[in-house]
């Protein structure tokens, strides 16, 4: 028999990501809301969305979203900056559930902690040709000077654990001179793999280049807009806090998907169940 889902405050928040990037979110989202319930959705089958077209993820976004909304989450956290960059804005206002994507909590972070008012933007190509974390940040102030780089390499880079890597390293190397030529002095790590590789960035970026976590930064809205919108779990107010529950659903085999998750996350991954994504 199936469990019928939690309703109200106690329902889950739902998190989605084009794989299993987005479990840098939900890592952060479990650091600041760890009594909240978690429904996360990886299209792993489907992975990357980074390379293909506006239809196409438009398509897959609508059928990530449409499944968690059948799990009847309480909010949806879509993690993944390529769906958030070309696909949600379009389209949120369709759905019956509250969205944030994480263009909007980066971009916000970067214009407020910029100092030279130069941001460096690294992304998908996806991500990057859509021009959203610039268009966000000069809706914020169009006085601030946004650089934007697509940087395909550094997720499957990520994905096989190249984190301490030299060939990781030169890679960084050449694709990040053209943000050190311009001189930058924030650089937002506008992909959900690249806080993994957050140690060889920053090396080559060096000190004077703060760098800004998409993923953190999106937590915090979640817990901002939970809050706003009376829609925290109640577990919350309860000493000692109880850890919610947190379910797994991939749109492949769920083998794979556990060993890289639990790197990606911190710790381990269960309850893990494979759906067919093309029938939402
Ligand atoms: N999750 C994607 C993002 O944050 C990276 C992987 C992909 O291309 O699907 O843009």
């Amino acid at each position: 028999m199936s469990e019928s889902p939690l309703t109200g405050r106690e329902a889950a928040v739902g998190v989605f990501d084009s794989g299993v990037g987005g479990l840098t979110v939900l890592k952060e989202i479990f650091k600041i809301l760890p009594f909240e319930n978690c429904v996360y959705f990886g299209d792993v089958g489907r992975t990357p969305y980074g390379g293909r077209s506006k239809d196409i993820i438009t398509q897959f976004t609508r059928q990530d979203i449409a499944f968690l909304v059948e799990q009847k989450v309480k909010f949806i956290v879509c993690a993944c900056n390529t769906a958030s960059s070309v696909a949600l804005e379009d389209i949120k206002g369709d759905y019956p559930v509250e969205m944030v994507g994480v263009i909007e909590p980066g971009a916000r972070a970067a214009a407020e902690r910029t100092k030279t008012g130069k941001i460096g933007i690294i992304g998908t190509h996806a991500t990057i040709s859509s021009d959203a974390y610039a268009k966000c940040i000069h809706d914020i102030d169009s006085r601030l000077k946004v650089f934007s780089l697509a940087c395909p390499l550094f997720v499957p880079l990520a994905e096989e654990g190249y984190i301490d890597k030299e060939a990781t390293y030169l890679i960084a190397v050449d694709y990040l001179q053209t943000m050190k030529d311009v001189e930058i002095d924030t650089l937002v790590l506008g992909c959900t793999h690249y806080p993994l590789l957050k140690h060889v960035i920053g090396d080559v970026m060096g000190d004077n280049v703060t760098l800004i976590d998409s993923g953190e930064e999106t937590a915090r809205a979640t817990r901002d807009i939970l809050s706003d919108t009376n829609l925290l779990n109640p577990a919350a107010s309860q000493t000692p806090c109880p850890e919610g529950e947190q379910k797994y659903f991939v749109s492949d085999v769920p083998e794979r998907f556990s060993g890289v998750a639990s790197r990606f996350l911190g710790r381990e991954v269960s309850r893990i169940t494979r759906i067919d994504i093309s029938q939402y």
